[in-house]
């Protein structure tokens, strides 16, 4: 039998093992699966849906013989081990922030711009976790007028930050409820019950790293590099799904019936509006749904070429594992992988 041999850098955490899953429920041509994670569980065995997976340490030997590595370990593991991966002919589908702003690298989220694929040299970037899912719904609007504008606002779930961060909310909501205070950690300040407008690290300029990014990567993914975007990121106590408003300014008025229907023909997208029966996005029905959903389609009453969307999406499946293991999919089929050893 054909296939791929796969390995998952960082399998242990929230994106590796939705990775793992998601590579599963896609039946990936995966001839065999790696997974690959720190000193700190290297030697464990991970139990998946009755297969037991040993769990080998993160290191550049661990690469020989690999295909395609699904990437998710954090940048400074990304930095050190992407380039010894590709080194020993693997191609590297990388999901962290540290090649995606690289002019070598091309950001991807294939409903997009899989056609960037062609351009790889052995690293593809998987875009912030925000900006995949604005951006699934925003791409599909420029068939419908120029986009001229984007102000977005996005709550943020704890899972982006990682298995330390849920937990962290958990500890946090459970002390409260016995008068008990656990500190903030992973966090600066306390997550339950409150929201934090501060993602990322502060720049000079008064944003923050993650606001930027969403700037930054919406340019390079739409190909629009003068594309004006202005961003607040904050994180909000929800456990799994990001969400955020989006007020779009185009070059002509345009009707939320316009939208509604270009949207509804996007691959990925799923339009829940009907606020007459209190059908909008939330984050808790995203979780675990492939698609990106959107909403609240309405005129920006501030604005004649306005209009404002509510959209919600799992932040580890389309924003993380799902459009990784995508990637990996148009590769194969565009032939991209170096494919190395067929059993
Ligand atoms: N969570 C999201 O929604 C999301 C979305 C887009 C992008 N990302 C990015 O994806 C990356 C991982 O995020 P996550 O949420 O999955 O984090 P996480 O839950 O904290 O998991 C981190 C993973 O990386 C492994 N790791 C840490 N240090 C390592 C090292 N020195 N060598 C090898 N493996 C190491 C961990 O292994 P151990 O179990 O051994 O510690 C674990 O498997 C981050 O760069 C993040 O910014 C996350």
């Amino acid at each position: 039998m054909g296939g791929y041999n796969v390995a998952i850098l960082g399998a242990t955490g929230m994106v590796g093992l939705e990775m793992l899953r998601t590579v599963k429920k896609r039946g990936f041509p995966a001839a065999s699966l790696k997974l690959l994670a720190s000193s700190r569980t290297a030697g464990k065995v991970l139990s998946f849906e009755g297969t037991e997976y040993p769990v080998a340490l993160a290191d550049p030997a661990a690469f020989a013989g690999i295909d395609i590595v699904l990437s998710s370990a954090g940048e400074a593991v990304s930095r050190e081990l992407a380039p010894e991966a590709v080194r020993r002919g693997a191609v590297v589908v990388d999901n962290t922030a540290e090649f995606r702003m690289d002019p070598d690298v091309p950001l991807v989220i294939p409903e997009i711009n899989a056609h960037a694929c062609r351009g790889h040299h052995g690293i593809i970037a998987n875009p912030n976790c925000s900006t995949a899912i604005v951006l699934m719904a925003l791409a599909p609007l420029r068939d419908v007028a120029t986009i001229r504008r984007v102000v977005v606002s996005t709550y943020q779930s704890v899972s982006g930050a990682g298995k330390e961060a849920v937990d962290e909310l958990d500890r946090q909501t459970e002390a409260s409820f016995h008068g008990e205070v656990v500190p903030p950690g992973v966090f600066k300040k306390p997550i339950a019950f409150n929201v934090i407008p501060a993602i990322g690290s502060f720049r000079e300029d008064g944003y923050t790293s993650e606001e930027v990014k969403m700037t930054f990567e919406s340019r390079k993914i739409l190909e629009l590099p003068e594309l004006a975007v202005s961003c607040t990121c904050v994180r909000v106590p929800v456990r799994i799904g990001h969400s955020a408003a989006v007020n779009v300014e185009f070059d002509r008025p345009v009707s939320p019936q316009e939208v509604r229907e270009r949207l509804a023909r996007s691959q990925g997208i799923r339009v829940v509006d009907d606020p007459a029966t209190h059908l909008y996005p939330l984050p808790v029905d995203a979780a675990g749904e492939d698609d990106v959903l959107v909403g609240r389609i309405r005129s920006d009453l501030s604005h004649p070429c306005g209009l404002n969307l509510w959209v919600a999406g799992d932040n580890l499946l389309k924003g993380a594992a799902l459009n990784a293991v995508q990637i990996a999919e148009c590769m194969v089929k565009d032939g991209l992988v170096a494919r190395s050893k067929v059993s």
